[in-house]
């Protein structure tokens, strides 16, 4: 009884912590950083956008940010998403946002949510509603009522949807951050005094809501108080001015571990090395508070989400991948990175700053505290040959361009430009081949002419006003009787986006399509006509709405202008088509699909609906439709689309910018899955697979000069010296170390992607790392000569470089 009893009562205690946001805090700020109940904070945040990703992932997303070291998670509020008709909420499925949000807290992390409730993201018309569009008298972003008055609807929707649900920190909840429009700066000179009232009007309105936190604007210097201005972007501890005032903290709302990718272009590498020397910079040079990666994990623009020519996946090099897979080194070594600020928050928050200058663009903030802490960053700015560093009769070498860590002000635990993790490969491995064309059943898109119309105009008509955005697709037919004999006519058609085919009676004769910066083209071609009537139609395609730029309503695509030969056919009469008969009869769905028939898969062809059906591939690893051999179209699975793709515009380097298209595993059955593709040009659904996505190699490497790795777990301010650095090898869970590919312990040359042999070696590396490694599923090798029982050159540093497969 007695025990029962205090076992209660230990219960009571243990759940109190794990709830310790029921009670409110009070998140404030000041010049120095951000307080969370007067506390001063320096917090590390990630962006995770959860219609990025499904219901089933987001436990294991914020997971891994939190062993990442995260205290933040971000987000986007999408509002086209929750009020897709005025007045018609959707807060479901993938965007049940409050569902998101308590698992963040769940989890003991914060949130920091961006309401916009414009917010660009490489989103489908900035995240508004399309409705928004055919409001009358509507102007977008300014000072203007239409606009403001339904911004404001929504912006109250949301708060008062987070207050009703104790979301906010002030109500015990984890949201200490909220923003407000999103770089309005961007556009704010094209409205003139309407660009600066609205601003005001804004900050206002979102004060008034009363949520208990501070509010921010990012890149809005003009933001007005108590509203914090923001900065986004590689290097705002270069680039930004910094604050409006003197009392508000520096926050860095979008570090960009990569970029935003567009059809046609190659993906964004930025290094780690690269990434955690701003955000280090930022901190000390900056008092930065509060940093966050944009994105942390990108996840993917499933069905028609992403905007103009944005691919499907999204930041797929940042630290989760779009299958929120480690990318490692970036991942581990911002972890470290987190781990070794965390050894040194109190006195770099409290203590006195003074900076050394130890030459050349080399700098030392030293921090210390009352009763003789010391923290000590030191900085080589240098990307040239410079001097050597000495510091408190201590001499150090850095990297170019890197920052040491020393939680003690000597030694060593961190430098942003040498990275201790090791660096990962992942691999598709196909599980399903659809290589039997009798798996494959098509039906072909019929070209609709012009008598088949039933929407005329004696015009072009815009695209985006024609279709609502409820399809990316537009006929644009018409009829030209030619009285002579047969010839050969130049057909000319200007288009403001994205993409044309143009057909001849019901011939394909040509294809054109503009780019994510360069958007209209012009389309030329020779083409036959015959005498009589001649049927020509061009179906217009988008690749997403734009999102972005000042008036953004006014916007326009779709065809401009016809000529055939001098004959200019822009205004005269035009049949419509809008959408795809497979579209309005969603011959993508189990039901939808028996509403055509469907003939057995002969050759490719244009413009054809392909469908199959397969069972899911076993294991819980993500999985990939490898759509290397189409062209462009898309993808839905069992009704659900995953995407646009178009492997068939070029990167500069000759590759397809996505070959891989996301398939959640949640999206499955065990079998019967429904696959169906739209295929706007001649390709080959024979060689498409589905594949397993994982990590099979696993590579390390450190020299002498690496500092030793901070344990994350010994971050409460005390930590034990290791002098000697060590690989660490990790492979995912339920694999092991299979095999060590390369060991070399001496002075190997180049990195993981690209090693040799060097004139030091010890002949027993690959035996002692194998001793040390095989079998396991991780496994740590000191980098000492004893551990290879003898030095194989005195005198010379050493390397120790292991790449190991994982299986
Ligand atoms: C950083 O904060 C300290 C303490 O408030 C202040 O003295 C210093 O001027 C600030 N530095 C910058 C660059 O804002
Ligand atoms: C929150 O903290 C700030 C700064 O410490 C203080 O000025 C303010 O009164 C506090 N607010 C509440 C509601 O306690
Ligand atoms: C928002 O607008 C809807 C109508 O579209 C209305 O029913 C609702 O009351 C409005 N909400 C607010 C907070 O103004
Ligand atoms: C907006 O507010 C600022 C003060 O925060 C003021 O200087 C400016 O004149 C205001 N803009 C307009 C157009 O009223
Ligand atoms: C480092 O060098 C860059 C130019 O390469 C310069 O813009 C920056 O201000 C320098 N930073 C410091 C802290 O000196
Ligand atoms: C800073 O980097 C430069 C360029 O790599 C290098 O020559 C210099 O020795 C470094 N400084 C220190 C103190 O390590
Ligand atoms: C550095 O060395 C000098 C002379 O050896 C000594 O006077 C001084 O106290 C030392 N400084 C530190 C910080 O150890
Ligand atoms: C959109 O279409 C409607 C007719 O459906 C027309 O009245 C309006 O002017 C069009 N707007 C634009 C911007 O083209
Ligand atoms: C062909 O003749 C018809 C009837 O006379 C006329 O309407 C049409 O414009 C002519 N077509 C061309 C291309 O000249
Ligand atoms: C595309 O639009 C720009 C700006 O309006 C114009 O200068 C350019 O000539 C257009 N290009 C084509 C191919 O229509
Ligand atoms: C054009 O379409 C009409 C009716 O849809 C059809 O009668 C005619 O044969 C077509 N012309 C050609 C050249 O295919
Ligand atoms: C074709 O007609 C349109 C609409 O009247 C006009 O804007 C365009 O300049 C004309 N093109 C030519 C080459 O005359």
């Amino acid at each position: 009884m007695v025990w029962f009893g205090l076992c209660l009562i230990l219960l009571a205690v243990v759940t109190g912590g794990r709830n310790m946001m029921v009670k409110g805090v009070n998140v404030s700020y000041d010049g120095r950083s951000l307080h969370i109940d007067g506390q001063r904070k320096i917090l590390f945040s990630g962006s995770i956008h959860y219609p990025r990703s499904t219901p089933d992932m987001w436990p294991s997303l914020i997971d891994k940010a939190k062993q990442g070291g995260l205290d933040v998670i971000q987000t986007y509020v999408f509002w086209n998403l929750h009020e897709p008709q005025p007045g018609q909420y959707d807060f479901t499925g993938r965007n049940d946002i409050v569902s998101f949000i308590k698992q963040v807290q769940q989890q003991g992390l914060y949130v920091s949510l961006r309401i916009g409730p414009f917010i660009e993201a490489e989103w489908s018309y900035g995240g508004l509603p399309f409705w928004l569009h055919d409001v009358p008298g509507i102007v977008f972003r300014t000072n203007n009522e239409p606009f403001k008055f339904y911004m404001q609807n929504f912006t109250t929707k949301i708060v008062d949807m987070m207050k009703a649900e104790n979301l906010f920190a002030s109500q015990g909840g984890p949201i200490i951050l909220s923003q407000i429009e999103n770089e309005y700066q961007n556009v704010e000179g094209s409205f003139h005094d309407d660009g600066s009232r609205y601003v005001n009007w804004t900050a206002q309105m979102a004060v008034d809501q009363n949520t208990g936190e501070p509010w921010m604007m990012c890149k809005q210097d003009d933001a007005p108080d108590p509203v914090i201005n923001t900065c986004n972007g590689m290097k705002c501890d270069e680039t930004w001015k910094g604050p409006n005032s003197p009392n508000k903290p520096s926050i860095w709302t979008e570090n960009w571990p990569s970029f935003l990718q567009g059809f046609g272009e190659e993906p964004y590498m930025r290094s780690a090395q690269d990434l955690a020397f701003h955000t280090t910079m930022f901190i000390i040079k900056m008092n930065g508070t509060f940093v966050n990666y944009y994105m942390f994990h990108g996840g993917t623009n499933f069905g028609r989400t992403s905007a103009a020519f944005i691919i499907t996946g999204y930041y797929d090099q940042a630290p989760l991948d779009e299958y929120g897979i480690l990318r490692q080194p970036k991942y581990g070594h911002l972890k470290d990175m987190h781990a070794a600020f965390k050894l040194c928050l109190q006195t770099l928050l409290y203590g006195n700053l003074a900076i050394e200058h130890l030459g050349d663009n080399q700098d030392a903030y030293v921090y210390t505290g009352n009763a003789g802490e010391c923290v000590a960053f030191l900085v080589n700015n240098s990307s040239k040959e410079g001097v050597e560093m000495v510091f408190r009769n201590t001499s150090y070498t850095l990297p170019a361009k890197s920052v040491s860590i020393l939680p003690d002000c000597k030694n060593v635990v961190f430098n942003t430009g040498m990275v201790n993790t090791q660096a990962s490969t992942r691999s598709m491995q196909p599980v399903i081949r659809f290589d039997s064309a009798q798996q494959w059943q098509a039906f072909s898109e019929a070209v609709p002419q012009f008598d088949q119309t039933s929407l005329r105009s004696d015009t072009l008509l815009e695209q985006m006003n024609t279709t609502k955005d409820t399809t990316d697709y537009l006929w644009y037919t018409m009829r030209m009787e030619l009285n002579s004999s047969e010839a050969q006519y130049m057909l000319h058609v200007n288009s403001l986006g994205h993409v044309l085919r143009a057909y001849v009676n019901g011939a394909l004769v040509g294809y054109a399509h503009g780019t994510r910066k360069v958007t209209n083209f012009t389309f030329e071609n020779t083409v036959s006509l015959s005498t009589g009537i001649n049927n020509i139609s061009f179906l217009s395609i988008m690749v997403g709405l734009p999102d972005s730029g000042a008036f953004m309503e006014r916007r326009s695509a779709g065809l401009r202008e016809v000529l055939i030969q001098e004959l200019n056919f822009t205004n005269s009469p035009w049949g419509y088509q809008v959408g795809l008969l497979g579209e309005t009869l969603a011959i993508y769905t189990d039901e939808g699909s028996s509403k055509v028939s469907w003939s057995q898969y002969q050759n490719p062809s244009t413009i054809t609906w392909y469908k199959t059906t397969f069972d899911a591939p076993e294991g819980t690893e993500p999985i990939a439709l490898n759509l290397g051999s189409m062209g462009k179209g898309e993808v839905w699975v069992n009704g659900q689309s995953i995407g646009r793709y178009w492997v068939s515009f070029k990167t500069p380097s000759g590759l397809p910018s996505q070959t891989w298209y996301n398939v959640p595993r949640s999206f499955l059955k065990p079998s019967g899955n429904l696959l169906v593709l739209f295929e706007e040009e001649y390709a080959n659904p024979l060689n498409i697979s589905l594949d397993t996505v994982s990590i099979d190699k696993v590579c390390g490497r450190v020299s002498d000069s690496h500092p030793p790795r901070v344990n994350s777990r010994e971050v409460s301010g005390h930590y034990r010296w290791r002098p000697m650095p060590r690989v660490h090898l990790r492979c995912p869970k339920k694999q092991i170390i299979s095999k060590i590919v390369f060991a070399s312990h001496g002075n190997p040359s180049g990195d993981c992607e690209n090693y040799s042999i060097g004139k030091c070696h010890s002949s027993n590396s690959q035996q002692v790392v194998e001793k040390a490694c095989l079998g396991r599923r991780q496994c740590s090798v000191s980098h000492t000569p004893k551990s290879f029982g003898e030095d194989p050159c005195p005198g010379t540093p050493k390397t120790l470089l292991v790449d190991a497969r994982c299986e």
